[in-house]
C-alpha cells in the first residue's frame, strides 16, 4: 500500500516537472535530486535521467548508469502502432522514420519511462525492458553468452560413457526432454535407449523437438546394404568417419539413427570421434595445419538419385569452418563427398593433403576414438557439425540384416525449443 502510495507521488511529481529537450539539464536534475533522495524506498525506479548527445541516460543507482540511443529507443517503441503484440515484431514504417529525434518532455508512470517526443507521438518502456536492453558492453556480451550454449570437448579417456536418455522419458517428460537437448548441446553425443520397436521412431522423436529436417534423402532414410546404393553408407562396407551432407551451405545440425536390427557377428560397430576436439588440439599444437585447414576451401558434392529425384549438390568449404570471434563452428569431412575438382592454388595442393591426413590420424587415433555397437532400440544422437561418425564393415550381403533408420533435426529449431522449454518449465 505504502508503496504504491509512493509511486502515485512520484507519478504526479514527474508529471509536473516535464522536461523540454531544449532546456534540459536544469529541469532534468530536478528530476535527478528528486528521485536520488528517495531511490531507497522505490529501486526499481531510475534516480535520475537526462539527455545527453542524442541519449537517454539513466541513472538507476549510484553506480549504475545505462545510456540509450534516442534512435534506438523511438525505432524500439512499445506502443500498438510501432509494435504488434501479437507477432512480437517491429512494425514501424522505416519509409518515414527520422533519424534524428528529439524529445519534448519525460514522465513515470507505473513502472514505465514515457519518452514524449517532438512531433507528438508518445513512448512508453518497462524499467526492467530497459534494464535487459543495456548498451554496456559487458552486458552485452553476457546475453550474447546467454545465447550460445557453452560445449565440453571429449577425448575417448574422458567419454567412456555417452550421457544415456530414455525414449519414453523424452517423449513424455519436458524436463528430460529439456536435459537431453541441452547435454545434446554441451557433449554433442547422446544415447537414446528403450525406442519402441518397428521404424518411424527416429521421425517422432525429431518432431516431439521440432520438425524432421529433409534432404535428397527423404524425411527418415533406411541405412541398409543395397544393391545399386545411392550412397556407400548403404553398403556393408567400412564407413570412415565422416559428417553427413557437407555438400550442403546449410548442412543439418543433428543426426537421430536409431538401431532397428543390429548385424548379429562381427562388424556394424559405431564409431564417433569429437572433431571440436581435434581441431582445437591442431590449433594448440600444430598451428599451421589448423590455419591450412581454415584456411582452404574444398569442394563438398553429391551427385545421384533417391526414389527418382535426381540431385547434384556442390558446396565450397574449409575442414574446419571457424566463427567471426575465431570460435570453432562447423566440420566438414567426407572422404566419398569430396569433389575432384580442387579449387586451390596448385602449390597448396600438397600443403593441404598433408594437413588434411594429419587431421584424420588424429581423428581415427585410440585415444579420441570411441566405438561401441548400437543395440536394436537405441538411437544414437550427435551433432553434425561437430561430430565425426563412422561405421565398421559387417558382412552381411544384401540380406538387409542390418538396419538403421536415421532422421535429422537443425540446431535453429532445437535451440528455439531449449529456449520455449526453458520459459515454460521456468529454468534460468
Ligand atoms: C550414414 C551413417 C552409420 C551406420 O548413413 O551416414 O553414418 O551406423 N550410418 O550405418
Ligand atoms: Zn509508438
Ligand atoms: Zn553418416
Amino acid at each position: 500500500m505504502a508503496a504504491k502510495y509512493f509511486i502515485r507521488n512520484i507519478t504526479a511529481c514527474l508529471s509536473r516537472a516535464t522536461i523540454s529537450s531544449h532546456n534540459t539539464m536544469k529541469q532534468f536534475s530536478l528530476i535527478t535530486n528528486f528521485l536520488l533522495t528517495n531511490r531507497r524506498v522505490f529501486t526499481a525506479c531510475p534516480a535520475g535521467i537526462e539527455e545527453k548527445c542524442n541519449r537517454l541516460i539513466v541513472q538507476w543507482k549510484e553506480n549504475l548508469i545505462d545510456e540509450y540511443p534516442l534512435v534506438w529507443l523511438r525505432d524500439n517503441c512499445q506502443c500498438s502502432a510501432c509494435f504488434d503484440q501479437s507477432s512480437q515484431s517491429r512494425t514501424i514504417n522505416f519509409s518515414h522514420f527520422q533519424l534524428n529525434q528529439t524529445m519534448r518532455h519525460l514522465t513515470i508512470h507505473n513502472n514505465n519511462l514515457e519518452v514524449h517526443w517532438e512531433d507528438g507521438h508518445k513512448s512508453a518502456y518497462d524499467f526492467k525492458w530497459l534494464r535487459q536492453r543495456s548498451f554496456h558492453h559487458t552486458e552485452q556480451q553476457n546475453w550474447l553468452k546467454s545465447n550460445k550454449a557453452p560445449y565440453n570437448t571429449w577425448d575417448a579417456d574422458c567419454f567412456k560413457k555417452i550421457p544415456v536418455f530414455d525414449f519414453k522419458a523424452v517423449m513424455q517428460e519436458d524436463n528430460i526432454l529439456l536435459d537431453w537437448l541441452e547435454t545434446l548441446g554441451v557433449w554433442g553425443v547422446c544415447l537414446i535407449k528403450n525406442a519402441p520397436h518397428g521404424l518411424g521412431q527416429v521421425g517422432s522423436l525429431a518432431r516431439r523437438v521440432a520438425f524432421v529436417r529433409k534432404t535428397h534423402y527423404g524425411e527418415e532414410f533406411s541405412v541398409q546394404a543395397k544393391a545399386d546404393a545411392t550412397n556407400v553408407a548403404y553398403t556393408q562396407g567400412h564407413l570412415q568417419l565422416h559428417t553427413d551432407l557437407p555438400y550442403y551451405e546449410y548442412k543439418p545440425g543433428i543426426n537421430l539413427l536409431h538401431c532397428h536390427i543390429q548385424y548379429s557377428g562381427n562388424g556394424g560397430d559405431s564409431l564417433l570421434t569429437d572433431g571440436f576436439k581435434i581441431a582445437e588440439k591442431l590449433r594448440e599444437k600444430d598451428p599451421e595445419t589448423y590455419k591450412c585447414l581454415v584456411e582452404t576451401k574444398v569442394t563438398w558434392s553429391d551427385i545421384g538419385q533417391e526414389n527418382g529425384n535426381h540431385f547434384h549438390k556442390i558446396h565450397h568449404a574449409p575442414v574446419i569452418c571457424e566463427s567471426d570471434d575465431g570460435t570453432i563452428r562447423r566440420i566438414n569431412y567426407s572422404q566419398p563427398q569430396r569433389d575432384s575438382h580442387m579449387a586451390v592454388p596448385i602449390d597448396q595442393v600438397e600443403i593441404w593433403y598433408r594437413a588434411l591426413k594429419k587431421f584424420y590420424d588424429l581423428a581415427t587415433d585410440a585415444s579420441y576414438l570411441i566405438e561401441f555397437k548400437l543395440k536394436p532400440g537405441e538411437i544414437v544422437t550427435f551433432d553434425n557439425l561437430r561430430i565425426l561418425h563412422g561405421r565398421t564393415a559387417f558382412g552381411d550381403n544384401l540380406k538387409g540384416e542390418r538396419h538403421v533408420q536415421g532422421a535429422y533435426l537443425d540446431w535453429d529449431e532445437v535451440r528455439s525449443r531449449i529456449r520455449v522449454l526453458k520459459t515454460k518449465l521456468l529454468v534460468n
